[in-house]
Parts: C-alpha cells; sequence; structure tokens
C-alpha cells in the first residue's frame, strides 16, 4: 500500500486555510493510503514561540485534527519529539544537503527577512521536514502550495543520500496538491495563516465566524452597497465556492455584477454556511476536549506504531553510512 506523510505545526487550532489546503484531503486518503500525520513541535520552535502555552496547543491540534476525522485506527497520528530518530536522520542529511539549496527556499526567505538574527535551525528547516518523510520512506505528501519547494527539496536530498550511501534505499516523493493549493485570508492578501491573524478557525462558534467576516476585505471597487463588483477578484467570492453550493455561488456572483447584493448580506450567507460546515467537527471536538486522557493515549499509540518504522529505517541508515553498531539497542519508551 503506497505511503502518506503529511506534517502540521502545533498552532493549536486548524483554520479554513490548513483544511482545506491539506487536512481535509488528509481525511479523504485514509481509505486509500496508509497515512501518517505528525505534529511537527521541532519546527515550531525555529521562531519566537511561547514556551507555556506549546504543550496545549499540541494538545488542541490533535484535539482538531481527530475532530476533523483523522481516524487513528486508519492513521498513525503522532507528535514529532515523541520519536527521536526524526532529529536522528535530520542530523544525517545536513551532511548531504547544500546551504545554497537551504538559503534558496522561499519560506526561508520570507521569514529570516523578518528577523534580526537568522537562526541556524530556520535554515536546516527543510532537512528536519525531508528526515520526517523519508524516515518513513513514504512516496505522497499531501500538502497546501507553500509546501512544494521543501517537498522538491526532499526529492534531492533522497538522491544525495541515495547516490553516496545506498542506492533505492529511500524513495522520492512526491507532492499532492489539490484544488484549495492556497487559501487567501481575510486580509484578502495574504495566505491565511494563524501568525498572521486573518483566519477563521475551523472551531469558531458560528457568531465568532461572523464577527471575523465582517470586516474582511471584499473588492475595494465595492465603495457603497450600490457599486457593483468583479466576484473573481474577491476573496469572499472564493471562499464560497469552497462552501456553498453551486446555485449560491452563481448567484453571489449575479448579485456581486449587478449590485443586487451589499457585502454584507454576501458574507452573511458565507458565515453561515462555514458555521454549518463544521458544526459536525465543532460538537466532536467539545467531546474529545473533555477527555484529554484519551488524546494522549492515542498520540502515545500512534507514536509507538510510528517508532517501529523509524528505527528499522534508521539502522539500515546506519548500516550503510558505515557506523559501528551499537551493542544494545538504545530502548527509548517515552
Ligand atoms: P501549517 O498549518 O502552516 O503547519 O500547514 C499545514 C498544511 O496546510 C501544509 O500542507 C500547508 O501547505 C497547508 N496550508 C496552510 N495554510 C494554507 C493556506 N492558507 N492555503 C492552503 N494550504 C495551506
Ligand atoms: N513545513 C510544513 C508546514 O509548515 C509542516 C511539515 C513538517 C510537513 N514536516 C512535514 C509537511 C512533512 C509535509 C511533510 O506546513
Amino acid at each position: 500500500m503506497a505511503r502518506v506523510f503529511s506534517g502540521i505545526q502545533p498552532s493549536g487550532e486548524l483554520h479554513i486555510g490548513n483544511y482545506l489546503g491539506a487536512v481535509q484531503r488528509w481525511v479523504a486518503l485514509q481509505s486509500q493510503y496508509q497515512c501518517f500525520i505528525c505534529i511537527v513541535d521541532y519546527h515550531a520552535i525555529t521562531q519566537d514561540y511561547d514556551v507555556s502555552m506549546l504543550e496545549t496547543r499540541t494538545l488542541d491540534m490533535a484535539t482538531s485534527l481527530l475532530a476533523a476525522g483523522i481516524d487513528p485506527e486508519r492513521t498513525v497520528l503522532f507528535v514529532q519529539s515523541h520519536v527521536l530518530e526524526h532529529t536522528e536522520l535530520a542530523w544525517v542529511f545536513t551532511s548531504v544537503t547544500p546551504i545554497g539549496e537551504l538559503e534558496r527556499m522561499t519560506q526561508f526567505k520570507d521569514k529570516s527577512q523578518r528577523q534580526e538574527s537568522v537562526l541556524a535551525g530556520l535554515l536546516s528547516y527543510p532537512v528536519l521536514q525531508a528526515a520526517d518523510v523519508l524516515l518513513y520512506k513514504a512516496d505522497t505528501v499531501p500538502v497546501g502550495e507553500d509546501q512544494v519547494q521543501h517537498v522538491e527539496l526532499m526529492r534531492e536530498i533522497a538522491r544525495k543520500w541515495n547516490a553516496r550511501y545506498g542506492d533505492g534505499f529511500f524513495p522520492e516523493p512526491q507532492a499532492l496538491v489539490g484544488e484549495a493549493k492556497r487559501i487567501v485570508g481575510l486580509d484578502g492578501q495574504a495566505k491565511m495563516s494563524k501568525s498572521l491573524g486573518n483566519t477563521i478557525g475551523l472551531l469558531d462558534q458560528p457568531e465568532v465566524i461572523w464577527q471575523r467576516l465582517r470586516p474582511a476585505m471584499t473588492d475595494p471597487a465595492r465603495v457603497t452597497r450600490n457599486d457593483p463588483g468583479t466576484p473573481e477578484i474577491c476573496n469572499i467570492y472564493h471562499l464560497h465556492q469552497h462552501f456553498s453550493p453551486k446555485k449560491t455561488v452563481e448567484e453571489v456572483a449575479h448579485k456581486c455584477r449587478t449590485a443586487g447584493w451589499g457585502c454584507l448580506d454576501c458574507k452573511r450567507v458565507l458565515a453561515d454556511n462555514i458555521a454549518n460546515a463544521f458544526k459536525p467537527i465543532r460538537q466532536r471536538a467539545a467531546e474529545l476536549k473533555k477527555r484529554p486522557e484519551q488524546v494522549r493515549e492515542i498520540l502515545a499509540a500512534g507514536a509507538a506504531k510510528a517508532r517501529e518504522v523509524a528505527q528499522e529505517t534508521m539502522r539500515g541508515v546506519r548500516e550503510r553510512m558505515g557506523l559501528l553498531p551499537a551493542r544494545t539497542e538504545a530502548v527509548v519508551d517515552r
């Protein structure tokens, strides 16, 4: 069975962007693939973060993923730092990765620009990401568009390692990018992202969705209610395409062009449709939040399954690289 791996930062909550861009597809892929979904806490520390909140955000992310339909019976759901081999293989990969390739990464350029002192961890971020995927010899990596460059780099890392140490040991993974490859945030400009504060959360209550959507950017040509607009350039219209039935989408386009609706009318319909779409997920999350111990247990079981595969891969890696075998394999049970 082909193997899927993907990761998500422990940012606490799923939002419409990472849900439509990635998580929704992970849920769909579970029936055809063996899936590994990892909450990447060691990636999260490469930028400033709130130490006192990391644990909570990790658990909340797990809760959201389970509520969104990740099924722990079929998918291995786990936390990156619970499987030590991720950082071990990342170290190995730093020795086949040219610095120039890392400096070229768009995400690195964006993030490092915003910082006074650039950390080595931020530069090496895609090396750890390559280790995440290759540790499981996964062939398919469902992600949003922003991660495609990182997946290409992991293909190159696999090729370089294979060429030096063991032909064909690592497969070259393929990015799988869906229709919702880049969901734009409520500012109508940037990618929807928790760090930019332009999100609608998957677990937001209906009234919160409305409050967030109300001031959202629309077609700037619509200054007053009577000004006609161009739906194709409006992010609210694009969101309708993901949440409203075809007939409503057509109606929205028509009412926008003819100024039949004001932007608030259009947003009201969208807010209701988003709230309805996520109602079952909100309910499941509320149930799971009452049982945090169960979520921790699911993560522990996931880590145990992941570790089996990861340890096997690392044995092969060390052997091919000529390292002296340790007399006893370290037994790590966390
Ligand atoms: P993150 O939440 O940034 O860790 O991203 C998790 C996954 O969601 C990655 O595959 C991203 O490419 C995808 N993703 C995040 N934000 C968006 C967005 N605004 N539009 C489409 N995909 C996204
Ligand atoms: N870098 C990804 C993001 O920010 C998260 C991630 C970490 C990931 N490791 C991965 C995605 C492995 C796919 C495969 O969204």
